[in-house]
């Protein structure tokens, strides 16, 4: 994977993303990797995290990238991840609330105890990471928080309730911050996919009618892959986008 633009940026820069040993999440670590930032991971699988980190020390030459296990809805691990950051390698400049689980599930099976993991796992950790990061990018003069959202609310996608209201409620959190943290020079975004042909997604949803569903649905037919999101991503996170905050930043191939 190989991106096109080059970020002076955020050469150097200590960028934090959460759910970072799959998906978006991975491809986010090496692309910000070979923007020359020093990246921090957290995730719950180790395997798969391991299985990264030893993929870019082949790949790259004395890359500056840690992973930390870390169950996200275990706010006070994540507290202690990112203090731990700060000291491994320098403060956090880029948070990147990545990390979710879009778990299918029918509203008959829903329980209070299960709304409540929906909630926790695909929302409450983007605020307590916000909250955490705060000080350390005040050290910097500034810093940028990216918000993965999702394509699947706006277009009313049924079957999975909790997750998509969690979602919803991402594009709250960030508008509902950024006029405070906007005082310290912190801007936050939402960064909003489509469908991404992630493992995960090919696994589980991508059959033999997909192509016909995008081409319904999407203006560009082409498959939206993980790396049209690291690229926007890139863009929210350097100085190119230094007045760009409280926005919805949409990568979806322009689904109608
Ligand atoms: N792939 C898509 O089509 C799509 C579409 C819309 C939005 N998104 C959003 O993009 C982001 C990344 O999606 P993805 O498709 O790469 O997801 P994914 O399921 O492939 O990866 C998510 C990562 O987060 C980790 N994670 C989940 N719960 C965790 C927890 N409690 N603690 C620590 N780590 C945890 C997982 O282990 C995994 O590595 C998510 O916010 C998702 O909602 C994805």
């Amino acid at each position: 994977m190989k991106l096109s633009n080059q970020y002076p940026t955020l050469s150097g820069k200590t960028v934090f993303i959460t759910g970072g040993a799959t998906g978006i999440g991975a491809c986010l670590v090496e692309a910000f990797l070979q923007q020359g930032a020093k990246v921090a991971f957290v995730d719950i699988l180790d395997n798969e995290s391991n299985q990264l980190v030893d993929y870019i020390n082949k790949q790259y030459i004395d890359p500056e990238l840690k992973f930390y296990h870390c169950d996200l809805v275990d706010i006070p691990a994540l507290q202690a991840v990112i203090a731990q950051v700060e000291v491994d390698l320098g403060p956090i400049g880029v948070l990147i609330n990545n990390a979710a689980c879009d778990e299918r599930h029918k509203i008959e099976q829903l329980t209070p105890e299960y709304w409540d993991r929906c909630i926790n796992t695909n929302l409450k950790h983007y605020f307590f990471a916000a909250q955490a990061v705060r000080v350390q990018m005040c050290k910097l003069g500034g810093g940028s928080i990216i918000n993965l959202g999702s394509m699947s609310w706006h277009n009313c996608q049924g079957g999975m309730a909790g997750y998509t209201a969690a979602k919803a409620g991402v594009m709250g959190l960030t508008r509902g911050l950024v006029a405070d943290l906007g005082k310290d020079h912190i801007r936050i975004n939402t960064l909003t996919p489509g469908w991404v042909m992630t493992k995960r997604q090919l696994t589980h949803w991508v059959d033999r009618n997909t192509a016909k569903y995008i081409e319904d649905n999407q203006c560009i037919k082409d498959y939206v892959m993980p790396e049209d999101i690291a690229a926007m991503a890139l863009f929210l996170a350097s100085d190119d986008s230094k007045l760009c905050t409280a926005q919805n930043f949409i990568v979806d191939g322009g689904w109608i």
